[in-house]
Protein backbone atom coordinates (compact mmCIF):
# COMPACT_ATOMS: atom_id res chain seq x y z
CA UNK A 1 0.00 0.00 0.00
CA UNK A 2 0.71 3.14 -0.93
CA UNK A 3 2.27 5.48 2.54
CA UNK A 4 3.88 8.63 2.35
CA UNK A 5 5.04 10.47 5.19
CA UNK A 6 5.48 14.21 4.55
CA UNK A 7 6.92 16.60 6.47
CA UNK A 8 7.14 20.52 5.24
CA UNK A 9 9.21 23.17 7.11
CA UNK A 10 6.52 25.20 7.69
CA UNK A 11 9.24 28.85 7.73
CA UNK A 12 10.02 27.50 4.19
CA UNK A 13 6.16 27.50 3.10
CA UNK A 14 5.67 30.72 4.83
CA UNK A 15 7.89 32.74 2.55
CA UNK A 16 7.16 30.77 -0.65
CA UNK A 17 3.39 31.28 -0.63
CA UNK A 18 3.14 35.33 0.43
CA UNK A 19 -0.24 35.58 -1.97
CA UNK A 20 -1.96 32.86 -0.41
CA UNK A 21 -1.01 33.71 3.29
CA UNK A 22 -2.29 37.23 2.54
CA UNK A 23 -5.61 35.44 1.74
CA UNK A 24 -5.82 33.68 4.60
CA UNK A 25 -4.67 36.32 6.96
CA UNK A 26 -7.77 38.07 5.25
CA UNK A 27 -10.15 35.45 7.23
CA UNK A 28 -8.25 36.18 9.94
CA UNK A 29 -6.31 33.25 10.25
CA UNK A 30 -3.29 33.53 12.16
CA UNK A 31 -0.30 32.37 10.61
CA UNK A 32 2.53 31.67 12.96
CA UNK A 33 1.02 29.28 15.83
CA UNK A 34 -1.44 28.17 13.18
CA UNK A 35 -4.80 28.37 15.25
CA UNK A 36 -8.31 29.03 13.94
CA UNK A 37 -10.11 32.02 15.35
CA UNK A 38 -14.00 30.90 16.06
CA UNK A 39 -15.35 32.18 12.52
CA UNK A 40 -12.65 30.41 10.69
CA UNK A 41 -15.17 27.70 9.38
CA UNK A 42 -12.94 24.28 8.31
CA UNK A 43 -15.71 22.60 7.21
CA UNK A 44 -15.71 25.30 3.83
CA UNK A 45 -14.07 23.68 1.76
CA UNK A 46 -12.00 26.26 0.24
CA UNK A 47 -11.05 27.49 3.61
CA UNK A 48 -9.32 24.05 3.89
CA UNK A 49 -7.63 24.78 0.40
CA UNK A 50 -6.55 27.81 1.56
CA UNK A 51 -4.62 26.52 4.90
CA UNK A 52 -3.18 23.95 2.89
CA UNK A 53 -2.12 25.88 -0.26
CA UNK A 54 -0.01 27.19 3.16
CA UNK A 55 1.14 25.37 5.39
CA UNK A 56 1.55 21.78 3.00
CA UNK A 57 1.39 22.64 -1.07
CA UNK A 58 2.49 19.23 -1.77
CA UNK A 59 -0.40 17.47 -0.54
CA UNK A 60 -2.15 19.41 -3.57
CA UNK A 61 -0.22 17.55 -5.88
CA UNK A 62 -1.23 14.01 -4.93
CA UNK A 63 -4.95 14.50 -3.57
CA UNK A 64 -7.68 16.46 -4.14
CA UNK A 65 -10.55 17.32 -1.53
CA UNK A 66 -14.11 16.93 -2.62
CA UNK A 67 -16.39 17.68 0.88
CA UNK A 68 -16.78 18.55 3.87
CA UNK A 69 -17.69 15.02 5.65
CA UNK A 70 -18.11 15.61 9.53
CA UNK A 71 -16.12 16.56 12.56
CA UNK A 72 -15.57 14.34 15.91
CA UNK A 73 -13.46 15.22 18.93
CA UNK A 74 -10.44 15.53 17.65
CA UNK A 75 -10.89 15.84 14.04
CA UNK A 76 -12.27 17.18 10.98
CA UNK A 77 -13.12 14.87 8.34
CA UNK A 78 -13.46 15.23 4.52
CA UNK A 79 -14.17 13.43 1.73
CA UNK A 80 -11.70 13.40 -1.64
CA UNK A 81 -9.31 11.68 -4.32
CA UNK A 82 -6.22 10.90 -5.43
CA UNK A 83 -4.70 12.84 -8.60
CA UNK A 84 -1.71 10.38 -8.86
CA UNK A 85 -3.35 7.22 -9.22
CA UNK A 86 -5.05 7.89 -12.05
CA UNK A 87 -8.27 6.26 -10.80
CA UNK A 88 -11.46 7.68 -9.04
CA UNK A 89 -10.83 5.96 -6.07
CA UNK A 90 -12.24 7.79 -3.06
CA UNK A 91 -10.57 8.68 0.94
CA UNK A 92 -11.42 10.06 3.71
CA UNK A 93 -8.89 12.70 4.86
CA UNK A 94 -9.28 13.72 8.17
CA UNK A 95 -7.44 16.70 9.75
CA UNK A 96 -6.72 17.16 13.02
CA UNK A 97 -5.11 20.18 14.66
CA UNK A 98 -4.24 21.53 17.97
CA UNK A 99 -6.58 24.50 18.65
CA UNK A 100 -5.03 26.27 21.82
CA UNK A 101 -3.21 25.22 25.22
CA UNK A 102 -6.95 25.35 26.80
CA UNK A 103 -8.30 23.17 24.11
CA UNK A 104 -6.27 20.79 22.95
CA UNK A 105 -7.25 18.13 21.06
CA UNK A 106 -4.91 16.35 19.86
CA UNK A 107 -4.18 14.09 22.76
CA UNK A 108 -1.12 12.33 21.99
CA UNK A 109 1.77 13.57 19.50
CA UNK A 110 0.82 11.57 16.19
CA UNK A 111 -0.62 8.84 18.27
CA UNK A 112 -3.22 7.77 16.39
CA UNK A 113 -1.06 7.60 13.13
CA UNK A 114 1.51 5.55 14.93
CA UNK A 115 -1.25 2.85 15.58
CA UNK A 116 -3.02 3.05 12.45
CA UNK A 117 -0.39 2.20 10.16
CA UNK A 118 0.26 -1.33 12.04
CA UNK A 119 -3.36 -2.56 11.21
CA UNK A 120 -4.25 -3.80 7.81
CA UNK A 121 -7.55 -5.88 7.81
CA UNK A 122 -10.19 -5.70 5.55
CA UNK A 123 -12.49 -4.49 8.22
CA UNK A 124 -10.16 -1.52 9.44
CA UNK A 125 -9.66 1.68 8.02
CA UNK A 126 -6.35 1.31 6.23
CA UNK A 127 -4.19 4.46 6.62
CA UNK A 128 -2.73 5.34 2.77
CA UNK A 129 -0.50 8.61 3.31
CA UNK A 130 0.04 10.86 6.45
CA UNK A 131 1.09 14.61 6.37
CA UNK A 132 2.06 16.32 9.42
CA UNK A 133 1.25 19.84 9.73
CA UNK A 134 3.38 22.04 12.12
CA UNK A 135 3.60 21.38 15.60
CA UNK A 136 1.10 18.34 16.63
CA UNK A 137 -1.33 19.21 13.14
CA UNK A 138 -1.78 16.81 10.68
CA UNK A 139 -3.88 15.46 7.91
CA UNK A 140 -4.36 11.85 7.23
CA UNK A 141 -5.73 9.65 4.09
CA UNK A 142 -7.69 6.41 4.91
CA UNK A 143 -9.52 4.09 2.77
CA UNK A 144 -13.14 5.65 2.73
CA UNK A 145 -16.52 4.41 4.33
CA UNK A 146 -19.04 5.17 1.44
CA UNK A 147 -22.22 5.11 3.63
CA UNK A 148 -20.42 7.37 6.43
CA UNK A 149 -20.52 5.95 10.13
CA UNK A 150 -23.54 3.47 11.37
CA UNK A 151 -25.03 6.96 12.69
CA UNK A 152 -25.18 8.41 9.23
CA UNK A 153 -26.01 5.27 7.87
CA UNK A 154 -29.36 5.09 9.88
CA UNK A 155 -29.76 8.34 9.84
CA UNK A 156 -29.43 9.26 6.13
CA UNK A 157 -30.03 6.60 4.52
CA UNK A 158 -32.14 4.05 6.40
CA UNK A 159 -34.20 7.09 7.75
CA UNK A 160 -34.58 5.09 10.89
CA UNK A 161 -33.57 4.14 15.14
CA UNK A 162 -32.37 1.11 14.52
CA UNK A 163 -31.33 -1.47 12.22
CA UNK A 164 -32.80 -5.04 12.04
CA UNK A 165 -31.27 -8.26 13.91
CA UNK A 166 -30.09 -9.94 11.07
CA UNK A 167 -28.23 -7.00 9.94
CA UNK A 168 -26.55 -6.47 13.13
CA UNK A 169 -25.36 -10.10 13.23
CA UNK A 170 -24.12 -9.35 9.78
CA UNK A 171 -21.90 -6.31 10.48
CA UNK A 172 -20.97 -8.09 14.51
CA UNK A 173 -18.65 -10.59 13.24
CA UNK A 174 -16.04 -8.50 10.91
CA UNK A 175 -16.45 -5.69 13.87
CA UNK A 176 -15.40 -8.58 16.57
CA UNK A 177 -12.79 -10.08 14.10
CA UNK A 178 -11.28 -6.76 13.98
CA UNK A 179 -10.68 -6.39 17.50
CA UNK A 180 -9.61 -9.71 18.06
CA UNK A 181 -6.91 -8.80 15.00
CA UNK A 182 -5.81 -5.81 17.13
CA UNK A 183 -5.69 -7.51 20.73
CA UNK A 184 -3.13 -9.66 18.95
CA UNK A 185 -1.22 -7.20 18.09
CA UNK A 186 -1.83 -5.96 22.01
CA UNK A 187 -3.64 -2.73 20.81
CA UNK A 188 -6.75 -1.42 22.35
CA UNK A 189 -9.46 0.38 20.02
CA UNK A 190 -11.00 2.05 23.33
CA UNK A 191 -13.78 3.88 22.05
CA UNK A 192 -15.94 1.58 20.07
CA UNK A 193 -19.24 3.31 19.03
CA UNK A 194 -21.95 3.68 16.16
CA UNK A 195 -19.50 7.35 15.19
CA UNK A 196 -16.49 5.52 14.90
CA UNK A 197 -17.64 2.32 12.71
CA UNK A 198 -18.45 3.06 8.78
CA UNK A 199 -19.83 1.12 5.81
CA UNK A 200 -17.82 0.95 2.82
CA UNK A 201 -19.55 0.57 -0.47
CA UNK A 202 -19.91 -3.06 -0.20
CA UNK A 203 -21.27 -2.42 3.32
CA UNK A 204 -18.37 -3.64 4.86
CA UNK A 205 -17.76 -2.64 8.48
CA UNK A 206 -14.85 -0.43 9.49
CA UNK A 207 -13.26 0.22 12.41
CA UNK A 208 -11.96 3.86 12.30
CA UNK A 209 -10.78 6.44 14.67
CA UNK A 210 -7.62 5.31 16.64
CA UNK A 211 -7.36 8.81 18.40
CA UNK A 212 -8.08 6.27 22.22
CA UNK A 213 -6.39 3.61 21.39
CA UNK A 214 -3.51 2.54 23.43
CA UNK A 215 -1.07 -0.51 23.39
CA UNK A 216 -0.59 -3.11 26.24
CA UNK A 217 2.93 -4.28 24.55
CA UNK A 218 4.98 -3.25 26.71
CA UNK A 219 2.98 -5.95 29.90
CA UNK A 220 3.04 -9.42 30.81
CA UNK A 221 -0.63 -10.90 30.75
CA UNK A 222 -0.32 -10.94 34.76
CA UNK A 223 0.71 -7.30 34.93
CA UNK A 224 -1.70 -5.23 36.42
CA UNK A 225 -2.54 -1.67 34.52
CA UNK A 226 -4.16 1.39 36.33
CA UNK A 227 -7.32 2.31 33.64
CA UNK A 228 -7.90 5.85 33.23
CA UNK A 229 -10.87 6.91 31.64
CA UNK A 230 -10.45 7.16 27.75
CA UNK A 231 -13.54 6.82 25.64
CA UNK A 232 -17.11 7.71 25.18
CA UNK A 233 -19.09 8.20 28.51
CA UNK A 234 -21.88 5.51 27.60
CA UNK A 235 -19.83 3.05 25.93
CA UNK A 236 -17.37 3.03 28.46
CA UNK A 237 -17.00 -0.61 30.81
CA UNK A 238 -17.54 -0.04 34.68
CA UNK A 239 -13.35 -1.15 35.33
CA UNK A 240 -12.79 1.82 33.11
CA UNK A 241 -15.31 4.41 34.63
CA UNK A 242 -14.15 2.81 38.06
CA UNK A 243 -10.78 3.72 37.10
CA UNK A 244 -9.68 0.29 38.30
CA UNK A 245 -6.17 -1.60 37.80
CA UNK A 246 -6.95 -4.82 35.97
CA UNK A 247 -4.95 -7.72 34.76
CA UNK A 248 -3.25 -6.85 31.36
CA UNK A 249 -4.83 -10.25 29.98
CA UNK A 250 -8.58 -8.72 30.45
CA UNK A 251 -7.99 -5.92 28.70
CA UNK A 252 -9.59 -6.90 25.53
CA UNK A 253 -13.25 -6.90 27.69
CA UNK A 254 -13.25 -3.02 27.78
CA UNK A 255 -13.49 -3.32 23.11
CA UNK A 256 -16.24 -6.27 24.07
CA UNK A 257 -18.05 -3.92 26.42
CA UNK A 258 -17.94 -0.78 23.80
CA UNK A 259 -18.97 -3.06 21.16
CA UNK A 260 -22.06 -5.03 23.27
CA UNK A 261 -23.47 -1.08 23.81
CA UNK A 262 -23.06 -0.76 20.32
CA UNK A 263 -25.13 -3.22 18.88
CA UNK A 264 -27.70 -2.72 22.11
CA UNK A 265 -27.74 0.80 20.49
CA UNK A 266 -27.94 -0.08 17.03
CA UNK A 267 -30.85 -2.78 18.03
CA UNK A 268 -33.23 -0.52 19.86
CA UNK A 269 -32.42 2.59 19.47
CA UNK A 270 -31.88 3.51 22.82
CA UNK A 271 -28.93 2.82 25.60
CA UNK A 272 -29.30 0.48 28.77
CA UNK A 273 -29.62 1.42 32.53
CA UNK A 274 -31.46 4.30 31.56
CA UNK A 275 -28.20 6.28 30.33
CA UNK A 276 -30.52 8.21 27.74
CA UNK A 277 -30.87 10.76 30.25
CA UNK A 278 -27.56 10.76 31.36
CA UNK A 279 -24.71 13.80 29.96
CA UNK A 280 -22.22 11.23 28.27
CA UNK A 281 -19.12 12.99 30.19
CA UNK A 282 -21.16 12.39 33.40
CA UNK A 283 -19.12 9.51 34.50
CA UNK A 284 -20.24 9.07 38.15
CA UNK A 285 -23.63 9.19 36.93
CA UNK A 286 -23.13 6.52 33.86
CA UNK A 287 -21.87 4.39 37.00
CA UNK A 288 -23.89 4.87 39.43
CA UNK A 289 -26.79 4.25 37.11
CA UNK A 290 -24.79 0.93 36.24
CA UNK A 291 -24.93 -0.45 39.51
CA UNK A 292 -28.47 1.14 40.36
CA UNK A 293 -30.38 -0.12 37.25
CA UNK A 294 -30.72 -4.11 35.70
CA UNK A 295 -29.86 -4.25 32.14
CA UNK A 296 -33.24 -4.62 30.63
CA UNK A 297 -33.62 -6.02 27.27
CA UNK A 298 -36.13 -3.59 25.62
CA UNK A 299 -39.17 -5.00 24.03
CA UNK A 300 -40.16 -2.31 20.97
CA UNK A 301 -38.40 -4.13 18.71
CA UNK A 302 -38.71 -8.08 18.56
CA UNK A 303 -35.33 -9.99 18.61
CA UNK A 304 -34.39 -13.44 18.80
CA UNK A 305 -33.60 -15.13 22.60
CA UNK A 306 -29.57 -16.24 21.41
CA UNK A 307 -29.44 -12.49 20.43
CA UNK A 308 -30.69 -11.47 23.82
CA UNK A 309 -28.16 -13.95 25.46
CA UNK A 310 -25.17 -12.81 23.65
CA UNK A 311 -25.89 -9.33 24.81
CA UNK A 312 -26.01 -10.33 28.43
CA UNK A 313 -22.92 -11.50 27.84
CA UNK A 314 -21.10 -9.09 26.15
CA UNK A 315 -22.56 -6.50 28.39
CA UNK A 316 -21.62 -8.64 32.09
CA UNK A 317 -20.69 -5.67 33.82
CA UNK A 318 -17.60 -8.17 36.19
CA UNK A 319 -15.01 -8.07 33.36
CA UNK A 320 -13.52 -11.40 34.48
CA UNK A 321 -17.01 -12.64 33.96
CA UNK A 322 -17.56 -10.50 30.64
CA UNK A 323 -16.92 -12.54 27.00
CA UNK A 324 -13.46 -12.28 26.03
CA UNK A 325 -13.15 -11.60 22.03
CA UNK A 326 -12.83 -15.31 21.64
CA UNK A 327 -15.70 -16.16 23.59
CA UNK A 328 -17.86 -13.79 21.36
CA UNK A 329 -16.57 -15.09 18.03
CA UNK A 330 -17.75 -18.62 19.22
CA UNK A 331 -20.94 -17.76 20.94
CA UNK A 332 -23.91 -19.36 18.70
CA UNK A 333 -25.35 -16.08 17.81
CA UNK A 334 -22.21 -14.82 15.98
CA UNK A 335 -21.23 -18.15 14.61
CA UNK A 336 -24.45 -20.62 13.58
CA UNK A 337 -26.68 -17.55 12.27
CA UNK A 338 -24.40 -15.53 9.28
CA UNK A 339 -26.49 -17.05 6.63
CA UNK A 340 -26.88 -13.30 5.30
CA UNK A 341 -23.00 -13.01 5.45
CA UNK A 342 -22.38 -16.50 4.05
CA UNK A 343 -24.84 -15.38 1.15
CA UNK A 344 -23.09 -11.95 0.25
CA UNK A 345 -19.96 -14.31 -0.16
CA UNK A 346 -21.66 -16.21 -2.24
CA UNK A 347 -23.32 -13.51 -4.47
CA UNK A 348 -20.79 -10.60 -4.18
CA UNK A 349 -22.70 -7.25 -3.52
CA UNK A 350 -25.85 -6.34 -4.95
CA UNK A 351 -29.05 -4.27 -4.61
CA UNK A 352 -31.06 -7.08 -4.32
CA UNK A 353 -28.90 -8.35 -1.87
CA UNK A 354 -28.20 -4.96 0.28
CA UNK A 355 -32.33 -4.45 -0.28
CA UNK A 356 -33.32 -7.29 1.47
CA UNK A 357 -30.52 -6.90 4.06
CA UNK A 358 -32.41 -4.03 4.88
CA UNK A 359 -35.70 -4.48 4.16
CA UNK A 360 -36.87 -1.00 4.05
CA UNK A 361 -36.81 1.94 1.97
CA UNK A 362 -33.16 2.85 1.35
CA UNK A 363 -33.09 6.35 0.03
CA UNK A 364 -31.08 7.41 -3.43
CA UNK A 365 -29.57 4.11 -2.77
CA UNK A 366 -28.18 2.80 -6.15
CA UNK A 367 -26.23 5.85 -6.81
CA UNK A 368 -23.96 4.89 -4.26
CA UNK A 369 -23.62 0.95 -5.49
CA UNK A 370 -20.70 0.29 -7.46
N1 LIG B 1 -12.63 6.53 6.71
C1 LIG B 1 -13.76 7.22 6.84
N2 LIG B 1 -14.78 7.04 5.98
C2 LIG B 1 -15.94 7.72 6.12
N3 LIG B 1 -16.19 8.60 7.09
C3 LIG B 1 -15.21 8.83 7.98
C4 LIG B 1 -13.96 8.16 7.91
N4 LIG B 1 -13.18 8.58 8.93
C5 LIG B 1 -13.94 9.48 9.60
N5 LIG B 1 -15.15 9.62 9.05
C6 LIG B 1 -16.25 10.48 9.53
O1 LIG B 1 -15.74 11.51 10.37
C7 LIG B 1 -16.19 11.35 11.72
C8 LIG B 1 -15.05 11.74 12.68
O2 LIG B 1 -13.91 10.93 12.42
P1 LIG B 1 -13.10 10.23 13.60
O3 LIG B 1 -11.90 9.58 13.02
O4 LIG B 1 -14.03 9.38 14.38
O5 LIG B 1 -12.65 11.51 14.42
P2 LIG B 1 -12.73 11.87 15.98
O6 LIG B 1 -11.49 11.34 16.57
O7 LIG B 1 -12.75 13.34 15.96
O8 LIG B 1 -13.98 11.25 16.53
C9 LIG B 1 -16.63 9.88 11.80
O9 LIG B 1 -17.62 9.69 12.80
C10 LIG B 1 -17.18 9.65 10.42
O10 LIG B 1 -18.49 10.17 10.30
MG1 LIG C 1 -14.61 9.33 16.37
Amino acid sequence: MLYEEKEKDIEDNKNNNQSNETKINNNTLNKNIITFPENYDLTQIENMNNYLDIYQPTFKNNFELIEYLDSGSTGIVYKGKSKTKGNNQQYAFKFCIKLSKEKRNIRNNYHEIYYQKKLHHINISEILAFYKIEDKSYFSVSEFGKFGNLDNFLHNFLKRRFLSESFINYLSKPILESLYYMHRKKLYHMDVKKGNLVLDVEMNPKLIDFSSCISFEKYTPEQEIQLSKIGTGRYMAPELLNHEKIEVKYGDKIDVYSFGITIYNLAFGTYPYQLNSVQSNDYDKILEKLKEEPLEIPNNVEVSNMFKDFLKKVLELDYKKRYSIKDALEDPWIKGWNIIANEKDNTGIQENFIIRLISDNIPKFNQYIK
